[in-house]
C-alpha cells in the first residue's frame, strides 16, 4: 500500500525515481509524484492514475549534478486520488512522503489552520510538513524541527522529508510501516521495500519502528528515543528477479501458469518420502505446544482457514483462526501453550503485524509464513517459513496463496510427525499426494480455452455463490474474493450445507452458483446441497471429476482420490473463470480499481 522512493547523490534523480516507483507500483496506483532539490532548484511533478503518467509528465526535465529526491506512488487512504492529494505534500518550502495514516492529523490540522496555515490537500500526510515548517520557523534548525514534528505525529507512518532549508539532507522516520536505507559508496537510496534498490544498491539497513534521522554526504544520523544509535548494514542481493510478463497478456495470468513450477521450489528440500523437514524450525520448535492460533488478512486468511481442518484432522492439535483486524481488539485471552502463526504474502500487512506483536507481548511463541524475506512480519517472528512464490505482481494473489495452502500442509503434517499423532502409513499417503501437486496445478490449454468460452455467460445477473464444504469452504470463499476482486460483481463463499439456512432466498435463474464439488469429501452432501439450489432455478456451474446432470455449466477435473489435489485442481479452475470475467468486461486485471498489493494502514 503505497510506496516510497528516495536518493540522495549525484546521479540523474528523476530516472532513480521512476525505476524505483516502477516496481512498487502495484501497491498503490491512485497517483504518483516526485520532489527534487538541487541546489536553489526545485522541481516538483505530481500526475493521477498510472506512474506511465507521471512519466509523460517529466518527459522533457532531466536532473543535474548532486541533489535530494523523494518520490511516491499512492493508494489512497485519506481523501480522493486527486492530483492535489498526491505526495509530495508541499509546505512552503519543503516536500513530504508519506506511508501509513497519521492518526490524530485532524487535531494537528486544525492547530495549524487556527494559526493561518492553508491546506491544499485533504490528506493526512500535509499535516507533517506544516508541522515541520512551523518548528523551523520558530528554531532554524532542520533536523530538530523534524524530530519535534516526529515527536507530535501518531499512528502508522514511513516518511521522508527535504526543505530548502537544508538542501543537501533527507529526512526520515519509520513507525509501523516499513522503509529502508540503500547504500552503494556515497550514494544513499530510501525505499519502502527492497526492490527498488536492487540493482543500485549493495548493502541496505531495514529501519526499525521508532527510528529516524537525516542523511547528508553519504553518512547516515540514526536516532530512536534513547538518542543516537549505530546500526550494521546488511549485504543486499544483487539479483534483480524483477517479473515480466514473459508473453502473459497480464501478470496474474503468469502467476497462474508459473503454479505448479513454483510448488516444486516451495515443497525442495522439505518434502521427503516418508518426512517432512523444515530446516527453518529447531527441534524443541512445538515443545509445550498444545494449539495454534493462526491470524491472517485477505486470501491469506483463507488458505489458514484451510488449514484449521488439516492441523485438527492431520496433527489432532487444536487450531483456530482469526481475521488479524478483529482479532487486535477483542482482548483475546491468550496462552502461552499456544503457537501464534501469521500468514501474509507480503509481510507488511498492517493488521497482521500487530496482532502478532500483541501475541509476542502475551509471551507466545510466533511463526510467520510468509513470501518475503527481510519483511517486517518475517523479522518480528520468532521462526519463518518461506513460500517461495516469487515476486507476485498481480493484486488479486493466486500463486501465494497456492504456496502458503502447500506450506500449511506440509506443516500439519510436520507437526502430526513431531508430536507422533500422525499415523506413518498417513504420513506416506499424504505425501504421495502432495508430490503430485504440481501436475494438479498444470494449466491445460483445453480448460483455459473452455473458461474463456463459458465466461461469456458471466457477465450480468446478481451475483455470485461459490459453495464448498470442508476445506473447500475456504476455497469457495477464496473463490468468490477472486472473482470479486478483478471483476467488481458481487460474489460470496459460502459452506454448501448452511445455503438452505437463508441464502437459498436468493436463488432464481439471475443466481451464479459455483459448485465445489470433489468426489473425494463429502460427495454426496454437497450434490443434495447443489440440487437443492438447482430445484430454485439457480444457474449451476458444476466443478467437479464426476458429471453432474443438473449442472447448467460443467467444468470436469481429473484428480478424484486425494482432497489436497482436488483442492489445488479446483483453485485453479476457480482462479482462470474470474481473470476471464475480467477481461471480458475490460477491466485492470493487474490492478484492479481501488485496491493495493499490500495494506500497511489499519
Ligand atoms: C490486501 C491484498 C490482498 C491480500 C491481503 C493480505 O488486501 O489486496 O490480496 O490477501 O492484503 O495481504 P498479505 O500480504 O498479508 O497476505
Amino acid at each position: 500500500m503505497c510506496g516510497i522512493v528516495g536518493y540522495i547523490g549525484a546521479k540523474e534523480k528523476k530516472e532513480i525515481l521512476l525505476d524505483g516507483l516502477q516496481e512498487l507500483e502495484y501497491r498503490g496506483y491512485d497517483s504518483a509524484g516526485i520532489a527534487i532539490i538541487e541546489g536553489e532548484k526545485l522541481s516538483n511533478f505530481k500526475a493521477i492514475g498510472k506512474l506511465e503518467n507521471l512519466r509523460h509528465k517529466t518527459e522533457a526535465y532531466h536532473s543535474e549534478g548532486f541533489g535530494i529526491s523523494i518520490g511516491h506512488t499512492r493508494w489512497a487512504t485519506h481523501g480522493k486520488p486527486t492530483e492535489l492529494n498526491a505526495h509530495p505534500h508541499l509546505g512552503a518550502y519543503s516536500y513530504v512522503v508519506h506511508n501509513g495514516i497519521i492518526e490524530n492529523y485532524q487535531e494537528l490540522k486544525e492547530e495549524l489552520q487556527a494559526d493561518g496555515v492553508t491546506f491544499l490537500s485533504q490528506t493526512d500526510t500535509e499535516t507533517i510538513v506544516h508541522v515541520f515548517e512551523k518548528f523551523n520557523n520558530q528554531i532554524n534548525n532542520p533536523f530538530e524541527a523534524f524530530e519535534k514534528t516526529i515527536e507530535k505525529l501518531h499512528g502508522a507512518y514511513a516518511t521522508l522529508l527535504i526543505t530548502e532549508a537544508a538542501p543537501d539532507t533527507i529526512f526520515f522516520a519509520k513507525n509501523g510501516s516499513p522503509m529502508l536505507i540503500g547504500f552503494d559508496g556515497e550514494d544513499v537510496y530510501f525505499a519502502s521495500s527492497d526492490t527498488p534498490i536492487i540493482g543500485k544498491a549493495n548493502e541496505v539497513y531495514y529501519l526499525e519502528d521508532g527510528e529516524y534521522g537525516f542523511v547528508k554526504e553519504g553518512k547516515v544520523f540514526l536516532f530512536n528515543a534513547e538518542g543516537k544509535k549505530s546500526f550494521t548494514k546488511q549485504a543486499l542481493t544483487a539479483d534483480k528477479v524483477s517479473a515480466q510478463k514473459d508473453g502473459y497478456r497480464f501478470f496474474m495470468e503468469k502467476e497462474i501458469y508459473e503454479q505448479s513450477y513454483v510448488m516444486t521450489e516451495t515443497m525442495m528440500g522439505r518434502v521427503h518420502d516418508d518426512s517432512i523437514l523444515f530446516d527453518e524450525l529447531d527441534e524443541n520448535f512445538f515443545d509445550g505446544i498444545s494449539a495454534i492460533k493462526i491470524c491472517a488478512c485477505g486470501t491469506s486468511y483463507h488458505s489458514a482457514l484451510a488449514s484449521a481442518y488439516l492441523f485438527e484432522r492431520l496433527a489432532k492439535v487444536r487450531c483456530d483462526v482469526e481475521i488479524a483486524s478483529e482479532f487486535r481488539y477483542k482482548e483475546p485471552l491468550l496462552t502461552k501453550d499456544t503457537l501464534f502463526i501469521t500468514i501474509s504474502q507480503s509481510g507488511e500487512t498492517a493488521d497482521t503485524l500487530e496482532a502478532l506483536k500483541m501475541a509476542k507481548r502475551a509471551g507466545l511463541r510466533s511463526l510467520s509464513i510468509c513470501n518475503v524475506d527481510n519483511s517486517s512480519i518475517v523479522r518480528e517472528s520468532d521462526a519463518a517459513i518461506l513460500t517461495r512464490a516469487g515476486i507476485e505482481k498481480g493484486v488479486a494473489s493466486t500463486k501465494a496463496f497456492a504456496t502458503q495452502t502447500m506450506v500449511l500442509w506440509m506443516l500439519a503434517l510436520y507437526v502430526g510427525q513431531e508430536k507422533k499423532t500422525l499415523a506413518s502409513d498417513i504420513l506416506k499417503t499424504e505425501v504421495a499426494a502432495m508430490l503430485k501437486t504440481p501436475k494438479s496445478l498444470v494449466v491445460e490449454e483445453k480448460l483455459h480455452a473452455q473458461l474463456t468460452r463459458m465466461s461469456k455467460r458471466y457477465l450480468h445477473g446478481h451475483g455470485f455463490f461459490f459453495i464448498g464444504r470442508d476445506i473447500f469452504f475456504p476455497l469457495a470463499l477464496e473463490g468468490a474474493l477472486k472473482l470479486k476482486e478483478i471483476s467488481y460483481f458481487h460474489a460470496e463463499g459460502y459452506p454448501a450445507g448452511e445455503m438452505k439456512h437463508g441464502p437459498i432466498a436468493l436463488a432464481d435463474s439471475t443466481l451464479f452458483t459455483i459448485a465445489l464439488m470433489p468426489k473425494s469429501m463429502h460427495y454426496d452432501k454437497i450434490k443434495s446441497n447443489v440440487e437443492e439450489l438447482s430445484a430454485r432455478d439457480a444457474t449451476i456451474l458444476a466443478i467437479s471429476p464426476e458429471p453432474f446432470e443438473l449442472a447448467d455449466d460443467f467444468i470436469q477435473t481429473k484428480y478424484d482420490s486425494h482432497p489436497m489435489l482436488e483442492y489445488f485442481e479446483m483453485m485453479v479452475v476457480t482462479q482462470l473463470l474470474a481473470l476471464e470475467i475480467s477481461v471480458r468486461l475490460g477491466n485492470d486485471v493487474d490492478m484492479p480499481r481501488n485496491l493495493a498489493k499490500s495494506v500497511t494502514v489499519e
